[in-house]
C-alpha cells in the first residue's frame, strides 16, 4: 500500500478536509435551515453540536484512517475484524448516495452561474416561476450536473496530491474571499440590521425538539462526519501530524463558513423585506431576486459571485465524496485509480436521475407513496442525514468496545507529544466513551420516530 499517495503537507490535509465539510450544507442548507428554525436559535444549537458532540467523532475518525492507512471499509476491518468492516461499507455506500443527490444541487447552482454571469436569469419576472420550471424540465439541468460530475472526477483522477490538494489550495482561499466581499457588500444594504439581529439575537423559546434534530443533523452533514470521508482523507495524513489540533482547526473553518453564510445572506433577504422562512428555495428564488433590484450589471457581478461561491464549495465536498469509494477500489480491488473514478462517477451520475426528475417531471417521485409524502430529493437525504448520525454513534461504540481507547490515545499522541498530558484526553474520553454514542443512538431513534412517524415517542 506504499504507492497510495498522501498529502503533501498539514496545510494541504486542513485545507482539503475543510473543503469537504464546507459545502452546499454551509451555504444553501444552513441559511435556510437557520431561517426556518429561528435564527438565533438555530445557530447557538448547530454550534454547540459542532464544537461538543461533532469535534470527538471528528478526531475519532482521522486517527481510525490514519492508524490503518485504508478506505473505510478496511481501516474498519483492519483494527477491528471484518464484521466491523461493514460499518465502513455502510459508510462508503451513504457517500455514493449523498454524492448522487448533492451533485444534481450542485448542477442547478453550476447552471444558476452561468446563466446569471452569462444568461439572462436576472432579466426573468418572476424566479419562483422560474426556479420550479428550472429544476421541473431537466434537459438543462442533466449537462450541468453530468458537466459538475466530469469536474469532480477529473479532479480525483488526479490523486491526492496533484487532485484532491492542489484544486483544495485554490478554490478555498478563493471560496473565502468571495464569502467576504460579499459580506461587506451585504452589509451596506437598507434594512441589512434587521437581518443580524434576527441572525444574532437567540429568542430562546423557539428552540423547538424540530431545533434540535435540525441542529445535529446539521452539524453532522456539515463536518461530513459518520460516513468515513474522514477515515478516508485520514488515512492519507503523515505520522508527524497533529490530529487533535488539525481537527479543531477544521471544525472552526466549517462552522465559520456557515456563520458568515448568515451575515451574508439576512441583510439581503431582509433588505428586500423577504421572510427567510422560504427553506430550500431561499438561495435559489429569493436571492437571485435581491440581483434583479441590484441593476443588471451589479447584479451580474455580485450575483454570479455568490454562485461561483457556491460552486466552489459544492465542488471542494464532491471532490470527498468520490474520493471515499474510490479509496476503497483503490485499495481492496487493487484498481486504477484513473479507471474507477470514471466508472463510479458515471453510476453515482445515473444513480442521480431519480432526484433531477423528482421536483415535478415525473409526479410519482414528486410525491412518493404511503406515509413517505415527500419528494425523492427529500426523502434521500433525510435517509442519508439519519445514516451519518447512526455512522457516528456506532464509530464511538466501535472505539471503546473494540479498537479501544487507549490505541486511540496512541494514536493521537503521535504528532502531539503532549497530547497524554492534555485535559482534552479526557475530555475525549467522556465523549466518545459515553456523551457522544448515548446521545447520537437517542437522537437517531427519535428523529426515526418523529421522521416515520411510529409514535414510539412522539
Ligand atoms: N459537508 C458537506 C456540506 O456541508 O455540504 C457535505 C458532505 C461532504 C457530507 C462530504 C459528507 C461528505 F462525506
Amino acid at each position: 500500500m506504499s504507492n497510495r499517495g498522501s498529502f503533501s503537507s498539514r496545510v494541504g490535509f486542513i485545507l482539503a478536509a475543510a473543503g469537504s465539510a464546507v459545502g452546499l450544507g454551509n451555504i444553501w442548507r444552513f441559511p435556510y435551515l437557520a431561517g426556518q428554525n429561528g435564527g438565533a436559535a438555530f445557530l447557538l444549537i448547530y454550534l454547540l453540536f459542532i464544537f461538543l458532540l461533532c469535534f470527538p467523532v471528528m478526531v475519532g475518525e482521522i486517527a481510525i484512517g490514519r492508524s490503518a492507512r485504508r478506505d473505510a471499509y478496511g481501516s474498519y476491518s483492519a483494527l477491528g475484524g471484518k464484521r466491523w468492516g461493514y460499518l465502513g461499507l455502510f459508510g462508503i455506500i451513504a457517500g455514493i448516495f449523498i454524492l448522487s443527490f448533492y451533485n444534481v444541487v450542485a448542477g442547478w447552482a453550476f447552471g444558476y452561474f452561468l446563466e446569471i454571469s452569462f444568461g439572462s436569469l436576472l432579466n426573468e419576472g418572476d424566479f419562483g416561476n422560474f426556479f420550479g420550471n428550472y429544476v421541473n424540465d431537466i434537459s438543462d439541468n442533466l449537462w450541468f450536473s453530468l458537466g459538475f460530475m466530469v469536474i469532480t472526477a477529473f479532479v480525483v483522477s488526479q490523486g491526492i496530491q496533484k487532485g484532491v490538494e492542489r484544486a483544495n489550495k485554490i478554490m478555498m482561499p478563493a471560496l473565502y474571499t468571495i464569502l467576504i466581499l460579499l459580506i461587506i457588500y451585504s452589509l451596506t444594504l437598507d434594512n441589512a440590521w434587521a437581518g443580524v439581529q434576527f441572525y444574532l439575537v437567540p429568542e430562546l423559546d423557539e428552540i423547538s425538539s424540530q431545533t434540535i434534530f435540525d441542529g445535529l443533523k446539521q452539524a453532522f452533514f456539515s463536518l461530513s462526519l459518520g460516513m468515513g470521508a474522514l477515515i478516508t482523507y485520514g488515512s492519507y495524513v503523515g505520522k508527524n501530524q497533529n490530529i487533535v489540533s488539525s481537527a479543531a482547526i477544521i471544525s472552526f473553518a466549517d462552522a465559520m463558513v456557515a456563520f458568515l453564510s448568515g451575515f451574508m445572506i439576512f441583510p439581503m433577504v431582509f433588505s428586500q423585506n423577504i421572510s427567510p422562512t422560504e427553506g430550500p428555495a431561499l438561495v435559489f428564488i429569493v436571492l437571485p431576486e435581491v440581483f434583479h433590484d441590484m441593476g443588471p450589471l451589479l447584479g451580474r457581478i455580485i450575483g454570479g459571485s455568490f454562485f461561483l461561491l457556491l460552486c466552489f464549495a459544492a465542488l471542494t465536498s464532491t471532490i470527498s465524496l468520490l474520493e471515499v469509494p474510490t479509496t476503497y477500489f483503490v485499495d481492496q480491488m487493487k484498481m486504477r485509480r484513473s479507471r474507477i473514478v470514471w466508472v463510479l462517477a458515471i453510476v453515482i451520475f445515473i444513480l442521480g436521475l431519480p432526484t433531477m426528475m423528482s421536483q415535478g417531471m415525473v409526479p410519482a417521485l414528486n410525491e412518493l407513496p404511503f406515509y413517505l409524502n415527500r419528494d425523492f430529493l427529500t426523502f434521500i437525504s433525510d435517509m442519508c442525514d439519519i445514516s451519518l448520525t447512526i455512522g457516528g454513534c456506532l464509530m464511538c461504540l466501535f472505539i471503546v468496545t473494540k479498537w479501544k481507547i487507549t490505541n486511540m490515545d496512541n494514536e493521537l499522541a503521535e504528532g502531539n507529544p503532549i497530547y497524554m498530558r492534555t485535559f482534552l484526553r479526557n475530555y475525549l474520553h467522556i465523549m466518545i466513551g459515553y456523551v457522544c454514542p448515548i446521545l447520537l443512538g437517542g437522537l437517531s431513534i427519535l428523529i426515526i420516530d418523529k421522521y416515520f412517524g411510529l409514535g414510539l415517542f412522539f
